[in-house]
């Protein structure tokens, strides 16, 4: 009796193992990504809640056909993408990727109205290179995704942007092929968009890229402590960006201060802080203003080495303030009116749930990331209508930090956690969803297109935390791989 239940538990078990198996054999079999292949067509449409429009989904725009605007551009740039030693400002030289022979890239400065031309060229990087400029809501052909809006630049290859300069404010741009490893490396920079009337920014108007170049911080291309002379009495104005993975603490000393502007939106009412640590997401940028006082002023990234140094002789370098408590953008600034808010009736309503659970990406097992349970590239495909009014909310359950981007529009922070936003409203392009949290937002569909909507922690993204925010009406002939390699994670 005892020996045949023994029996009967062994087949028991063993047909067990052997569906498992088949079911382990077929996961991993179904995972697997071909060769080429549309981000449209293994989504999941999600129309958010709308029947509305679902009739006109006949394919009618590419996203080619939605360029930025002809005539005669008033700035034009070159990149130029290349492998190859830079050196950093203590004299090191280290192997990295580099837009015109920096890290990071020019410092492009524009303004308001002005119509931009960029040519990237791509001298000699093997695996592709395009330019994304972060942040900015330019037409979709223009946006820098590589299998999504263009191919990627092969080397001996040039791709022309070109955009008008829009939104005032603090910018960026990186590569959006291989982006985990290429932006790591070296392929980012700063763009800012000055205001059209104002006097042209003076020595106080400093972008701050923080960035670490496989190992190495840096703050612009200072392997260290950037010094600047700033006579007292300056209006300064630092644009905070960061450029990296993962959030930075940034701590100013020596002078209170305001944080006047986040991700390119000014704030409202911003009042002064003394000693407050301000988390940056990554791909997120904050604008700190100040008065230059007699004495000098100290920005430090928290556990770097690196940092800027104001001062009237430009040669102090006091030490790194102490942190305090976190600056937090939803309780700061003043109210004021804005254009849509909580209480307005969104067309569509959307959830996006970061998980994670085991499984397979593209046949390799592990612990993926998950949004709304499904596993890159099962993931949502947002679909919006023009003119739409959208709500995402946003819900992060797993226990690492995921800084959301989306492309082509910025988000109105409605409510954290449940709490609506008490301050100035908070406009943002990177959201910084720490584990546990959520966030409502919410956008005017007013850009045609099909945008990315992504973690910006790149090799997050790269692991399958991405995916598409698509326009009903609009497709792409662009394909993820393909003979152009297209890989924009
Ligand atoms: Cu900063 Cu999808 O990019
Ligand atoms: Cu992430």
């Amino acid at each position: 009796m005892k020996r045949s239940l023994a029996i009967g538990a062994a087949i028991v078990g063993g047909a067990l193992g052997v569906a498992a198996l088949a079911w382990l054999g077929w996961a991993w079999h179904e995972s697997r990504l071909p060769e080429t292949y549309s981000v449209m067509d293994y989504a999941i449409p999600d129309d958010g809640g709308a029947t509305a429009g679902a009739d006109h989904m006949h394919d009618e725009t590419s996203v080619v056909d939605l360029r930025g605007p002809t005539g005669t551009p008033q700035r034009r740039f070159v990149l130029t993408a290349r492998e190859g030693p830079v050196r950093l400002a203590s004299g090191r030289s280290v192997e990295a990727l580099s837009f015109n022979g920096t890290v990071p890239g020019p410092e492009l400065r524009v303004r308001q109205g002005d119509l931009v031309e960029v040519t990237l060229r791509n001298g000699n990087i093997a695996d592709g290179v395009t330019v994304h400029w972060h942040g900015i809501d330019l037409p979709n052909a223009e946006d820098g995704v590589a299998g999504v809006t263009q191919d990627a630049v092969p080397p001996g290859g040039s791709h022309v942007y070109r955009f008008r300069a829009g939104q005032v404010g603090t910018f960026w741009y990186h590569t959006h092929q291989a982006s985990a490893a290429e932006v790591r490396r070296g392929l980012y920079g700063a763009l800012v968009i000055e205001p059209r009337a104002a006097p042209r920014a003076g020595i106080g108007d400093i972008a701050v890229a923080v960035h670490t170049l496989d190992g190495t911080p840096l703050v612009n291309s200072v392997d260290g402590v950037e010094k600047r002379a700033v006579p007292p009495g300056t209006p300064v104005r630092l644009r905070l960006i960061n450029t990296d993975n993962a959030p930075i603490r940034l701590d100013v000393g020596g002078t209170p201060f305001r944080v006047v502007a986040i991700d390119g939106t000014d704030l409202v009412g911003p009042t002064p802080l003394t000693g407050r640590t301000m988390v940056l997401a990554a791909g997120g940028r904050y604008d700190v203003a100040f008065t230059m006082p007699p004495t000098a002023v100290k920005l430090a990234v928290e556990d770097t080495i690196v940092g800027l140094a104001l001062s009237a002789s430009g040669t102090a370098d006091p030490p790194a303030p102490a942190p305090g408590p976190e600056f937090d953008p939803a309780v700061y600034g003043r109210p004021s009116a804005t254009p849509f808010s909580a209480s307005s009736r969104y067309d569509r309503v959307f959830i996006l749930d970061v998980g994670r659970k085991p499984g397979f990406l593209d046949g390799r097992p592990g612990k993926q990331w998950t949004i709304n349970g499904g596993i890159y590239p099962r993931v949502p495909m947002f679909m919006v209508a023009k003119d739409d009014l959208v709500r995402i909310s946003i819900k992060n359950t797993t226990g690492a930090v995921h800084p959301m981007h989306l492309h082509g529009h910025h988000m109105l922070v409605l409510s954290r956690d449940g709490v609506p936003v008490s301050g100035s409203p908070w406009w943002s392009d990177t959201l910084n969803v720490e584990p546990g949290e959520s966030y409502d937002v919410a956008f005017r569909a007013d850009n045609p297109g099909i945008w990315m909507d992504h973690c910006h922690n790149l090799s997050h993204a790269a692991a399958g935390l991405t995916m598409h925010v698509a326009y009903m009406g609009v497709m792409t002939p662009f394909e993820t791989g393909g003979a152009a390699h297209n890989h924009p994670e």
